[in-house]
């Protein structure tokens, strides 16, 4: 029989998907390594899913955050992050997510690009791939990544503000920068 594959969600929140197991901080808390010892013990992941949690750490608690997560992930096995884009071009959208902003967004401690959030994963060993992103122009790029490695609700896929842009008319609205990280096989 094919064992059951381990897909953790870190920072679930309330977000629920088949097939995912949701964790919150107080199970897997990115900042303290002996909340994976405690949850893992000698086991790994097969997945991780992380939406909307990297921008509440600094960068430095980022890497380190990554340094851990591939400690605990299979090799071969896929962390997906999504983060808000700070190349989206929209300034209602930047106003929701700004450093300290509103609401959810009062620990918001950094806002990422693709050029600043990919060498955060890249420290860590992970390969990274983008999946969705602005550009510094004002430009949004995707590739055509599979819900079924991952689901982000916020992104050109699946949040319904996007539902117009998925029909072919006028520009996204609102989005996340999304990358695959990826643990090379033969690492430990
Ligand atoms: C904006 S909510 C996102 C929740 C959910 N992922 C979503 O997309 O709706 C941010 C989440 O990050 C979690 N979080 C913040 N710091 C964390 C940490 N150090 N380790 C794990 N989760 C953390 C919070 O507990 C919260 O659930």
């Amino acid at each position: 029989m094919t064992p059951t594959p381990l897909r953790v969600m870190i920072g679930a929140g309330e977000q629920r998907w088949d097939g995912w197991t949701p964790t919150q901080q107080a199970d897997l808390n990115l900042l303290e390594p002996a909340s994976f010892a405690a949850y893992f013990g000698d086991r790994q992941a097969d997945d991780f899913l992380c939406e909307h949690v990297w921008e509440h750490l600094s960068v430095e608690e980022g890497e380190r955050a990554a340094r851990l997560v591939f400690r605990y992930l299979k090799p071969g096995g896929l962390l997906r992050v999504a983060v808000p884009d700070g190349n989206h071009p929209d300034p209602a959208y930047q106003a929701v997510v700004a450093v300290n902003g509103p609401g959810p967004a009062h620990d918001h401690q950094v806002l990422y690009t693709l050029d600043t959030l990919t060498p955060v994963f890249t420290q860590a060993g992970f390969g990274v791939q983008p999946l969705e992103w602005w550009d510094a122009d004002g430009t949004f790029h995707h590739a055509d990544w599979d819900v079924r490695d991952g689901p982000v609700y916020r992104s050109r896929q699946l949040d319904h503000r996007n539902a117009a842009f998925r029909a072919g008319v006028g520009a996204p609205g609102f989005t996340s920068l999304i990358l695959d990280g990826w643990k090379p096989t033969g690492m430990a």
